[in-house]
């Protein structure tokens, strides 16, 4: 392993056991999720900023990506999408609809090279990491992103956490965030905020942003 692994590998901050059991949730729910999460509807306008800002034929990962239904938004308009996930069953869930690319892999710990994407997608899954993990994984999307590349990126609002068994009667971690205690989190790990919504119309909020990382 290079100095720079260990590194990455010493500074994750033991929500391992978090996320494996999210991940064997996402691994059993996979067929549900795709069925019920497949409207693009709540992600276009976000997607169509991100596509105006990186520019058609760019380069953006889709991280925590599921079974890909915004991968398959983002290819339409152009852009050359990668897909990622660490859990399995979500990946394969999304084979019938596109083709890739898509690779497994942890958000605290991408499998990209430095500077290697204009954009990076991350909707609806730094909410399953706890904070410091959060920090982690900003921190290596700011490495994948090359220098003046976008972050669009939503998480839950609220305050707290818990183990949610209801949605699809299984357990998923959620942290429920401020937006004041996300945003000083993205801005620490070089971010500056161009978009930024709460979005109250559905049953529990969402925190979207879209930032850009400082050249
Ligand atoms: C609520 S789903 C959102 C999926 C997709 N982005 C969407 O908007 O439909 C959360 C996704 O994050 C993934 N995920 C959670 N923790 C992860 C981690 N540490 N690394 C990679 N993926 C993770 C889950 O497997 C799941 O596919």
């Amino acid at each position: 392993m290079g100095r720079d692994e260990g590194d990455r590998a010493r500074s994750t901050t033991g929500g391992d056991d978090v996320a494996r059991r999210n991940r064997a949730t996402y691994d059993r729910i996979a067929e549900t999720f795709r069925e019920w999460t497949s409207d693009p509807a709540f992600s276009e306008p976000w997607i169509e900023a991100l596509v105006r800002r990186v520019g058609r034929g760019a380069r953006v990962a889709d991280l925590g990506c599921g079974p890909g239904r915004d991968s398959i938004a983002l290819q339409a308009r152009g852009v050359a999408t990668v897909s990622m996930d660490f859990s399995l069953g979500m990946l394969r869930a999304g084979l019938a609809d596109f083709e890739g690319p898509r690779v497994q892999g942890d958000l605290r710990w991408l499998p990209f090279a430095a500077d290697a994407f204009a954009g990076a997608w991350v909707n609806a899954s730094l909410l399953h990491l706890e904070p410091d993990d959060v920090d982690v994984a900003l921190g290596e999307i700011a490495r994948i992103l090359r220098p003046g590349g976008w972050l669009s990126t939503s998480v839950k609002g609220g305050t707290g956490d818990e183990w949610e068994d209801t949605r699809y009667g299984e357990p998923r971690w959620f942290h429920y965030w401020s937006e004041a205690e996300f945003d000083a989190r993205l801005e620490r790990a070089g971010f500056e905020i161009h978009d930024a919504e709460y979005d109250e119309v559905r049953s529990q909020p969402w925190i979207l942003r879209q930032a850009r990382l400082r050249p």
